[in-house]
């Protein structure tokens, strides 16, 4: 993709509008004299009845070409939450008939998961669409994350599939189809790997730890005794365990930021603020379960580098954007724990200043861009860094469409956002 995607200044912005991401784009825009982004909302999108793709045609540009489209992070809003789990509950294979609002988003059923090829490895119930609308709102819980998946990656091929019927040639700041992807931790390692990328090794093929019987087995056959556990469509820190097994004793240890409890007999699980730290294989069990239940990815822990002293010896991965296929802003984030992200009251720091050497940063910047270039259709991500403890070598954690959303760091003079607009507008 060029560096230049559009000399009409233009652009649609689908997500949730009065949202940080949203007021922080604008400012960026009315800062370089452009013109405010047009705003369609995540929610009247799902809860539109008919045919949403109708919410686009008023941007049309003399009859025929949409501006630019930028689809944003649908997070953090509890009613968009609730249409994406319905949306994923229809079972076109099983011949579930859809509700009417649903059955209006779809020209065929077939259609309905082309964006999700491992669907099939999620297996946990789920919910009719009446039972999501009526989920309350409860602070950090995680509801029905794989049906949550589902709908999402519905969403995205449904507003590809209607914005390309009004304009053939439209433009997508990260095409959905891509967003898809880089959501799913599982098909990114896959990528990664074929292209030579470092990637964390896995223990096992994919799709064959089914249960926490299996994950000890092929950590045991595969003499990994450190790994990570992931959701494999989680972001922020959602769903992520670091655990390990004391090889001699089969002792073990899970680092999370899951909580869990009991409602009416029945597990629920959470976000919890701060991270903790499980011993007992029962409940280590039961969250192994509910991950591979929901759709798990299993990858080596990475002994990661850790800063000098003045940082306490903090452990570090780096956040490095990518625009346009260049690496610009990044941070450093720390933490005496092993899950770095930064709402986690991490530290953060210029990686300069723990000591990075232009060498490494080079390194950083490399592989980064690497990955990016997997991605041909995205102008935009946020990568997650990781470098081994002795030798630096860097490794791809994570690849985050909507990862740009990164305060105080400044790329020739510009904040995240300012720079993309001059990325997409320049030339
Ligand atoms: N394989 C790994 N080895 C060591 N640390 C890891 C590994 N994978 C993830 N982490 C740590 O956990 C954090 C969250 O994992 P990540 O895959 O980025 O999930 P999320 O999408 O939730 O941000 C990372 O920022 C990093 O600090
Ligand atoms: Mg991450």
């Amino acid at each position: 993709m060029s560096n230049c995607l559009e000399t009409n200044r233009q652009l649609i912005v689908i997500g949730n509008p009065g949202n940080k991401r949203t007021s922080f784009l604008q400012k960026a825009r009315t800062r370089l004299g452009l013109p405010p982004a047009h705003l369609i909302s995540y929610l009247d999108w799902l809860r539109y009845k008919g045919s949403p793709g109708e919410l686009l045609r008023p941007y049309l540009q003399d009859g025929k070409q949409l501006p630019l489209i930028r689809l944003d992070s649908p997070g953090e809003q509890f009613e968009v939450e609730r249409e994406l789990i319905a949306l994923g509950a229809v079972c076109a294979e099983e011949g579930n008939r859809m509700d009417p609002s649903t059955e209006a988003l779809y020209q065929s059923a077939a259609a309905l998961d082309a964006f999700h090829p491992l669907h099939h490895l999620s297996t946990a119930a789920r919910i009719s669409p009446q039972e999501a609308r009526y989920l309350i709102q409860e602070q950090g819980r995680i509801y029905h994350p794989a049906q949550w998946f589902r709908g999402f990656c519905r969403l995205l091929h449904q507003i590809k599939q209607q914005a390309e019927a009004l304009s053939p040639s439209v433009r997508w700041m990260n095409d959905p189809a891509e967003i898809a992807l880089m959501f799913d931790k599982r098909r990114c390692h896959q990528l990664l790997t074929a292209h030579g990328v470092p990637v964390p090794p896995i223990p096992a093929a994919l799709g064959s730890i089914g249960n926490y019987e299996e994950l000890r087995e092929a950590m045991r056959t595969g003499r990994m005794h450190r790994v990570f556990i992931k959701l494999a469509f989680g972001s922020s820190a959602s769903g992520i365990a670091a655990y390990q097994i004391n090889p001699s004793t089969g002792a073990e240890v899970m680092v999370t930021t899951i909580g869990q409890e009991y409602r009416d007999q029945q597990p629920v699980y959470y976000n919890a603020g701060s991270l903790r730290k499980y011993t007992d294989t029962t409940i280590i069990k039961t969250i192994v379960n509910w991950l591979c239940e929901q759709g798990v990815h299993v990858e080596r822990w990475i002994e990661k580098a850790s800063a000098p002293a003045a940082l306490h010896k903090q452990v570090f991965d780096i956040r490095q954007l990518v625009v346009g296929g260049q690496a610009c802003h990044r941070v450093a984030r720390l933490s005496r724990t092993p899950i770095t992200n930064l709402h986690l009251r991490n530290d953060r720091a210029d990686p300069a200043d723990i000591g990075l050497t232009p060498e490494t940063i080079d390194r950083i910047e490399e592989i980064a861009q690497a990955t990016m270039a997997l991605f041909p259709s995205s102008f935009v991500a946020g990568i997650d860094v990781l470098l081994s403890r002795d030798s630096l070598k860097p490794y791809i954690a994570d690849i985050n469409p909507f990862g740009d959303l990164v305060y105080d760091v400044q790329f020739n003079g510009c904040s995240t956002y300012e720079w993309e607009m001059t990325c997409i507008y320049k030339g």
